[in-house]
């Protein structure tokens, strides 16, 4: 009984919905252009050539009231894209749309003189007339008229929530439009909402989703191939996306390679931010990408010098060389304070400063509110440019296409950061001459440590070794910091280097020894068994030569007696094979240029061993004299 009373519920329904459809298509009056003379009214629709599209009067949700918009024809879900009237509805069905003389819209009630909706051309009129494009574009243009520079008006100069194919968003900058699609208050209400999606100006502009006057969700700046806030392209195997940015414009758009895909993108009132297709199967909008994403689009969620990673416990991290400001505030989620510096910048714009920068990747760019842009300078000048400058705190590469080209600087703050997992950008940051040289070395020996089989210590081994670093072990000091004995638990004994943490000085030096000295294999080279990156930490790890170095010897009055002529000549011998191998023999060609008595070590069985080679020059497998632009060494 129940089945029959609901099957016999469907079957009126469904006639009156058939007879709905059969009194509307035939009661309703398509028109396919309107003129001076025409106008209108509601019921009536104006229809694109290839009916794509349909502008009419509509109530939107559960209103009464009278709106005019375009919505797709061909599509059963009544989907507007575009209101005309969004904040001054029609309270019953007397809406007209008419053009008058001078070329305007005006939407009025019969019988009354209110306007409720009008446009504003200075342009001339002759003939002028409106017609609803296949893309959703609204235009009202001169007779003959199809340059869309000269069309009187366009609804795409006017976007309301929803952005379509071939449609820009970003700045007109001739008349001052601003392209930004605003999320209707409601389903049941299109007039403007708080969220909306724009252009932001600046030297390198970006689009952001706002909420009111307050950015809400960077998308980021265009960086030739995609929005740095969103690295996955993978919508451009579907789209063709443009950016252009010229004195005329600077604009997003896209559009679907295949035609026959219908999408659109939406920002609405729950600060979604969503691209749509229909289904054809389903016979209802989808999905394609949400790019409202996750937690970490919130913007400046982490504070200045913050960054925001998914995969963290804790969503906000410092940058490293930065810790948070109040740590106690951080601890309990509050990131509002950001972080600072471990250690402060040299930088004083009247001196050269001897800051320099740490390369960061797999980021979305800061905010880009206080940039500056030179599109033709490469990212070597860039860097110098950035350096002079001391409230330059980044730069990196404006266009990321070919290997990158042009240079954006960050003055000021850096916020609203976020890593990646996969993609994403580089950054040069800022940093103290310690950090970035350390970086730098840290970045090589990370690669090196890759590239070859160089073993890598552990941190502990080389302390419990070395007796915790303890002043006993401490057997000398290098260029570039202290060197400790050490015994592994196997018996071995090391020589540990160890990268001082309070000076610059000799980080050139030390990176030139890495660079060099794990290159080379020789019986009368000092052999680099291997290293230890980890946190603060650089160390080298050499064979412990026994006996010291030669100046011990030569150079003291008792020991000196210990060395015979037949010794000493095995020692000269050894020093000038090792020296044979570094200037013809190794691949590299080397210099050392600080050749001296304490720098030849002597083992076990008084075999000299070459150590040192912060000073050394490379040059070409066949180049056999190079000009040397500065006389190096030290006293010896
Ligand atoms: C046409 O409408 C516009 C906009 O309302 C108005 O400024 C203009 O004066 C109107 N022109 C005529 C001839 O009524
Ligand atoms: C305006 O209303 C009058 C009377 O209701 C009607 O005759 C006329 O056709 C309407 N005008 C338009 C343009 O719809
Ligand atoms: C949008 O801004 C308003 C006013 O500043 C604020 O009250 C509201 O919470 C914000 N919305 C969101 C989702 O953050
Ligand atoms: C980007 O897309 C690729 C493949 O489509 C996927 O494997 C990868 O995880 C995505 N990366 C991010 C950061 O979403
Ligand atoms: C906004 O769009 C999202 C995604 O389609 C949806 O879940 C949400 O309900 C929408 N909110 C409003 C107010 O329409
Ligand atoms: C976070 O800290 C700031 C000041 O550092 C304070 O103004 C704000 O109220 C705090 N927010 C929360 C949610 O406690
Ligand atoms: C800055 O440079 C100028 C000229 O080079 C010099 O006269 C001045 O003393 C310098 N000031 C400081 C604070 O170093
Ligand atoms: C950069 O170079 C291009 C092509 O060489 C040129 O058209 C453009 O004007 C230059 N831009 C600036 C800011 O110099
Ligand atoms: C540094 O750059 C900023 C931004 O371009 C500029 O306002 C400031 O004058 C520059 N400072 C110096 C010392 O050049
Ligand atoms: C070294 O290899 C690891 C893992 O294969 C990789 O994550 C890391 O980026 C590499 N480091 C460098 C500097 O190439
Ligand atoms: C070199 O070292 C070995 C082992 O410590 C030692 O036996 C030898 O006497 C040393 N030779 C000289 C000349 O000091």
């Amino acid at each position: 009984m129940k089945y029959l009373r609901s099957c016999h519920a469907l079957g009126i329904l469904s006639f009156i919905v058939i007879l709905a459809y059969l009194l509307s298509s035939s009661l309703a009056t398509e028109l396919d252009s309107i003129r001076v003379s025409q106008s209108l009214s509601d019921g009536m629709t104006l229809v694109s050539r290839g009916g794509k599209f349909e502008l009419g009067f509509f109530s939107p949700g559960n209103s009464q009231k009278r709106y005019l918009g375009i919505w797709y024809k061909n599509i059963p879900v009544r989907t507007v894209v575009w209101v005309a009237n969004r904040v001054n509805p029609i309270n019953d069905f007397s809406g007209i749309l008419t053009i008058n003389r001078t070329g305007n819209l005006l939407l009025t009630e019969n019988g009354t003189e209110t306007t409720f909706w009008s446009t504003f051309s200075r342009k001339q009129a002759k003939n002028p007339v409106l017609e609803l494009l296949d893309s959703g574009n609204l235009v009202l243009r001169n007779e003959g008229e199809s340059n869309p520079k000269a069309y009187l008006w366009q609804s795409f100069d006017y976007p309301s929530d929803t952005f379509l194919p071939n449609m820009k968003l970003g700045r007109e900058l001739q008349n001052g439009f601003d392209w930004r699609i605003t999320s209707w208050k409601s389903p049941n209400d299109p007039s403007l909402g708080d969220f909306s999606v724009g252009l932001v100006i600046s030297d390198y502009p970006e689009f952001s989703v706002m909420n009111g006057t307050k950015k809400f969700n960077r998308l980021g700046p265009w960086n030739g191939l995609y929005f740095s806030g969103y690295p996955n392209v993978s919508y451009t195997y579907i789209f063709e996306v443009s950016f252009v940015t010229n004195k005329d414009e600077i604009s997003y758009s896209y559009n679907a390679k295949i035609d026959s895909v219908i999408s659109r993108i939406v920002i609405n009132q729950s600060h979604s931010f969503t691209q749509y297709f229909w289904d054809e199967n389903v016979q209802n909008w989808r999905y394609f990408e949400s790019l409202s994403g996750d937690v970490c689009v919130t913007y400046d969620l982490c504070g200045a010098y913050g960054y925001c990673s998914v995969t963290e416990a804790h969503v906000c991290q410092c940058l490293k060389g930065f810790h948070p400001k109040s740590r106690e505030a951080w601890n309990s989620n509050n990131f509002t304070q950001g972080c600072i510096r471990d250690k402060p910048l040299s930088c004083n714009n009247n001196v050269t400063s001897t800051d320099g920068f740490v390369k960061y990747t797999g980021l979305k760019v800061p905010d880009t509110q206080h940039t500056k842009l030179h599109e033709n300078i490469t990212l070597d000048e860039c860097r110098n440019f950035c350096l002079k400058n001391c409230s330059c705190m980044a730069y990196t590469n404006s266009d990321i296409r070919g290997g990158g080209s042009g240079c954006v600087m960050w003055f000021g703050d850096l916020i609203d950061i976020r890593v990646f997992q996969s993609g994403g950008q580089d950054l040069y940051i800022r940093m103290p001459a310690f950090e970035s040289e350390k970086s730098k070395i840290n970045e090589f020996m990370e690669g090196y440590v890759n590239d070859t089989d160089l073993p890598l210590f552990d941190l502990l081994t080389i302390s419990t070794a070395t007796h915790k670093f303890s002043l006993n072990n401490k057997i000398g000091q290098g260029g570039f910091g202290p060197v400790y004995k050490g015994k592994l638990a196997d018996g071995l004994e090391i020589a540990v280097k160890r990268l001082s943490s309070s000076s610059t000085q000799g980080m050139p030096e030390f990176l030139t020894e890495v660079k060099l000295i794990a290159k080379l294999q020789h019986r009368n080279l000092v052999k680099l068994l291997g290293c230890c990156i980890q946190g603060e930490e650089i160390l080298l790890v050499y064979e412990y030569v026994v006996n010291g170095s030669l100046d011990n010897f030569i150079f003291d009055q008792t020991k000196s007696k210990l060395l015979d002529w037949p010794q000493r000549f095995g020692i000269i011998y050894g020093v000038t094979r090792g020296l044979l191998y570094l200037h013809q023999d190794s691949r590299l060609r080397i210099i050392h240029r600080d050749l001296k008595a304490s720098n030849v070590l002597l083992d076990v069985k008084l075999n000299p061993k070459i150590s040192d080679f912060g000073m050394a020059r490379t040059f070409g497998g066949d180049q056999t004299e190079g000009n040397t632009n500065r006389i190096v060494g030290t006293y010896g």
